[in-house]
């Protein structure tokens, strides 16, 4: 097992994964993580400008506000495809294509519930007429794109014959994508390789479309569960900012992309993003959302390259390896020697700004300069945690 800190991404020639954010959806999901228009777009930006290949925008039956944010980041954002979500219904569909209209490239992601416990309990209805709406409504997405995602929520408990049929239907009916969600975080990473694999083997038509993976973090699986599904032959995987979403939240986009460039000796697969604008992307979640991220959070927490024990500060200092499987600037983190107190200008305070992974427009750098100033006349050192805070508080109330 190679420990190096050379994360260079494997060659072309090797498998491609397309990553999938679903930040401004799912992620949304999280209790008390709403986002407006404006929020929207701007992490929508964020994550266009890092090489994510599909942008989850929202739900746009759910709110005006959600057809709003989806029709916005659709007319702004050109090198990712922007996707919505929709239920099997009719008006669901429509509201979906009507939202991405404009967009450059754009994705309906349409799901329905198969297992046992969402046919019974919340659809009420049986396994044939759950069968039928898959077809119906691949079919009317298609009329929108010829990029259509079907997803069978609650997969990983769906008894596998009838899963493996409605993936057949879907793809006869027009999907390009097949989405295997763990909704409830259920599965193990062993278990859901063998369904994606069995997927594979058992589904007719299954090389006209690609399989995504979609997992949530209830067991804190979901990570490890993608990774699985990627060797089992899955080639998207779905995925949030700091890991947010629906209650314990989903699969890490920072994680599962640093995994597979850390450990490319063991997973040999190639992503678009740039690593380097994953803290940025981090903390303007975090500072949007108002959702802090744990200290101890793989990669973008704030003790992630932090080295407290004497042992291991010796042993960084001679080698960084010693206890750091990749490069702090590998993830945007970047050690600035700028040391901040009041006698600092205007100038070193944007290139610590920079240093941090912020690019303030005019206006909020002022601001944040004068409160900066403020806060080094009562302190000897501002610590770049004190200036992460501050800026965070800049941009909420921007
Ligand atoms: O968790 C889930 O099943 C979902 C679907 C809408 C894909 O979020
Ligand atoms: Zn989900």
């Amino acid at each position: 097992m190679a420990t190096t800190h050379d994360t260079a991404q494997p060659a072309a020639q090797e498998d491609r994964i397309i990553i999938f954010d679903t930040t401004l959806r799912d992620g949304e999901q999280s209790p008390g993580c709403s986002m407006n228009v404006e929020e929207k777009l701007r992490v929508a930006a964020v994550l266009e400008g890092m090489g994510v290949d599909v942008i989850e925008a929202g739900f746009p039956i759910a709110s005006e506000g959600d057809f709003h944010a989806v029709n916005e980041i659709a007319k702004r954002v050109k090198e990712s495809v922007v996707c919505g979500l929709a239920r099997a219904a009719a008006a669901d569909i429509d509201r979906a294509g009507e939202a991405l209209q404009p967009a450059a490239r754009k994705r309906i992601h349409t799901f329905i519930g198969t297992s046992p416990l969402h046919r019974k309990y919340q659809l009420q209805l049986d396994a044939e007429q759950v069968h039928e709406r898959v077809i119906d409504s691949v079919t009317r997405a298609r009329r929108y794109t010829d990029d259509v995602e079907w997803s069978g929520m609650d997969a990983s408990r769906t008894e596998p014959e009838f899963l493996f049929r409605c993936i057949e239907s879907a793809i006869k009916a027009g999907a390009t994508t097949i989405n295997i969600p763990d909704t409830v975080g259920y599965a193990y990473p062993e278990e859901f390789a063998d369904l994606i694999r069995e997927i594979r083997n058992q589904v007719p038509n299954i090389d006209k479309a690609i399989i995504s993976v979609h997992c949530h973090n209830d067991l804190g699986l979901a990570v490890a569960n993608s990774l699985r599904a990627v060797e089992a032959g899955a080639r998207q995987i779905e995925c949030t900012i700091n890991g947010i979403g629906e209650r314990a939240g989903n699969c890490s986009l920072e994680e599962v992309v640093m995994a597979m460039r850390v450990r490319a000796d063991r997973l040999p697969y190639r992503t678009r993003i740039v690593t380097q604008d994953i803290m940025k992307a981090s903390r303007l979640v975090s500072a949007i959302t108002g959702f802090q991220v744990q200290p101890n959070k793989a990669i973008v927490g704030a003790n992630a390259f932090a080295h407290e024990s004497g042992i291991h500060q010796d042993g960084v200092l001679k080698n960084a390896q010693t206890y750091e499987i990749m490069r702090p600037e590998d993830v945007g983190l970047v050690r600035s020697s700028l040391v901040m107190g009041k006698h600092s200008g205007r100038h070193a305070f944007k290139k610590k700004l920079e240093d941090l992974g912020y690019a303030l427009g005019e206006n909020a750098l002022n601001d944040a300069f004068v409160r900066f100033k403020a806060l080094a006349d009562k302190k000897k050192e501002v610590f770049d945690e004190d200036i992460v805070a501050l800026v965070d508080d800049e941009i909420q109330e921007a």
